[in-house]
């Protein structure tokens, strides 16, 4: 039996139709991809295999008494742990196992020692169960995250909401339930806890499904592709790199397939138009039955718009844009010092380096959300910076992007918004939707959209391709490379900045 098998799938937000009749199983063992398009309903399957959305239509079958993870970033945790006593609760039932051998054991000493041979079966359980390597593991998953580097004794209420999520990550890790369920896990990520990551995921034993627009990272990971595409689910087997040849072909042959039977028909329709009439009348009605019954293909959806980001430059010279001089950057405590760094106007830099800590803390800093700790920081007086910021945080979930724009730019007219979000691809039923309410990589996009509002000539963007589409992406690293003015970026994706970038500032922690 399979672990996991939905039939007749539909579901609808209003007009908005995700999949019709879709189906889709996942069976032991397989590590599953899953892809498409931003708005195309990943997120949304992933909650109705979780029951937190119900479909309009469908069975979904778990097979029975299933242990299933999902990572649910937002989940509520008691503030006051520590992150080791939070990792520690993934193995609570084995805890309470050792508990009752301890009670065993001093119930024996007193004399009841009928109670030693069950004592003696716990023990074994737990040794089964690799009870006493917890430790170990807790240690692995956390130095391959970066947990270690912030320190396991740090309390949960001391963290940052991406190093929260990393810490829920590694719990759902060690709990190794018998299905994992992700929704782009790599979004709060450094690239060596990707790298990290990819390789845990590809040795793993147990089933999952991963949804990720990082396909470097799918290549790794998933052995099959479930591709959400016009209204359908479609499973290939292989990996990553595999799925989009034979998509290729297989689009190239439906077009074949609908050239030729539109041919077919207009020269049917042809035939009948001349002859209804004549001497052949009876074969050009018997044509037109044949046409009638004709089962007819559809033609090919080509919704594929690419967005068009543009930053409206502002004037700038090629001299120092930015001294970074013994800084040091954190909260309650430092989480970088002593940085010294310059970049010269126009310049594009990408930061990377140092374990998993930090680098949104400096982009943070440096756009004025936070206050540095030590040392200065001294941007050039001609300097106007943009800054994108890494989470999606909204003031206020229920305004639509319509009125986000209007209140950015009071001087654009319903038109011109409109057309600035359309650019950005954000279609005009999503411009009128509660922010809240759209998908990852459309919430994204009208945050790249607020960005282009305003010209500027210094760029801080913390990774700005989580949650964008392979064509977002594209549009992007576009826009960037024409954008004459500083950027400096931080990015776990390296395809994307390396032809990007003419210097990459690395680093070194301490
Ligand atoms: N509660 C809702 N009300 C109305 N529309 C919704 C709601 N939730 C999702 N949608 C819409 O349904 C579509 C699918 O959303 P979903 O989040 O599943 O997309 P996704 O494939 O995960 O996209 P992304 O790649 O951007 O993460 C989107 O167009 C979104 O705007
Ligand atoms: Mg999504």
């Amino acid at each position: 039996m399979s672990l996991l098998e939905i039939n007749g799938l539909t579901h609808a937000f209003g007009d908005n139709l995700l999949y019709k009749n879709a189906e889709l199983t996942l069976n032991k063992g397989e590590h599953i991809g899953i892809v498409g398009r931003n708005g195309t309903g990943k997120s949304t399957l992933i909650k109705i295999c979780t029951g937190q959305v119900i479909p309009d239509a469908g069975q979904i079958i778990w097979q029975p008494r299933l242990s299933v993870g999902y990572l649910d970033q937002y989940a509520e945790m008691d503030h006051s742990l520590t992150m080791r006593e939070f990792l520690k609760s993934a193995f609570k039932r084995m805890y309470e196992m050792e508990g009752e051998i301890t009670a065993l054991y001093e119930r024996a000493a007193e004399g009841d020692t009928g109670l030693l041979g069950r004592a003696a079966r716990l023990q074994e359980e737990l040794e089964n169960l690799d009870f006493y390597s917890i430790d170990t593991r807790i240690e692995q998953v956390s130095n391959g995250l970066g947990l270690s580097a912030i320190g396991l004794d740090r309390s949960i209420g001391q963290m940052s909401g991406g190093q929260r999520a990393k810490v829920i990550l590694a719990k759902l890790l060690l709990e190794q339930p018998e299905v994992l369920l992700f929704d782009e896990p790599t979004n709060f990520l450094d690239r060596e806890h990707v790298a990290w990551l990819a390789s845990y995921l590809s040795g793993l034993e147990h089933a999952f499904l991963v949804v990720s627009h990082d396909y470097g990272f799918l290549d790794k990971i998933a052995n099959r592709i479930c591709d959400i595409d016009n209204g359908t689910i479609t499973k290939y087997y292989g990996i990553y790199s595999e799925f989009l040849k034979k998509k290729t072909l297989l689009r190239e042959d439906y077009v074949r397939q609908y050239a030729a039977q539109q041919r077919e028909i207009k020269e049917t329709e042809e035939f009948i138009r001349k002859n209804i009439a004549g001497r052949k009348s009876r074969m050009a009605r018997g044509r037109q039955k044949q046409l009638d019954r004709m089962e007819k293909m559809e033609k090919m959806d080509r919704k594929e718009i690419k967005p068009l980001f543009h930053f409206p430059e502002l004037p700038l010279t090629n001299t120092e844009h930015l001294a970074v001089r013994h800084l040091a950057v954190g909260y309650q405590y430092p989480v970088l010092s002593d940085l010294d760094f310059s970049i010269g106007g126009g310049q594009k830099v990408a930061i990377t380096g140092f374990n998993g800590i930090g680098k949104s803390t400096l982009l943070k800093t440096l756009a004025g959300q936070i206050p540095s700790l030590r040392g200065s920081y001294k941007f050039s007086d001609q300097v106007v910076p943009g800054y994108f910021e890494q989470e999606l945080k909204w003031n206020d979930k229920t305004m639509t992007p319509m009125e986000l724009i209007s209140d950015a730019r009071p001087d654009f007219a319903g038109k011109e918004v409109r057309k600035n979000l359309a650019r950005c691809g954000i279609s005009s039923e999503h411009a009128m939707q509660p922010i809240g309410t759209l998908s990852g990589g459309e919430q994204a996009k009208v945050k790249m959209c607020l960005l282009t509002l305003k010209p500027c000539n210094f760029l801080i963007l913390d990774e700005p391709t989580n949650h964008l589409d392979v064509l977002a992406k594209e549009a992007l690293k576009e826009a960037l490379a024409e954008f004459p003015g500083t950027v400096l970026l931080v990015s776990h994706e390296e395809v994307f900045y390396r032809d990007l970038v003419q210097r990459v500032i690395n680093i070194g922690k301490g």
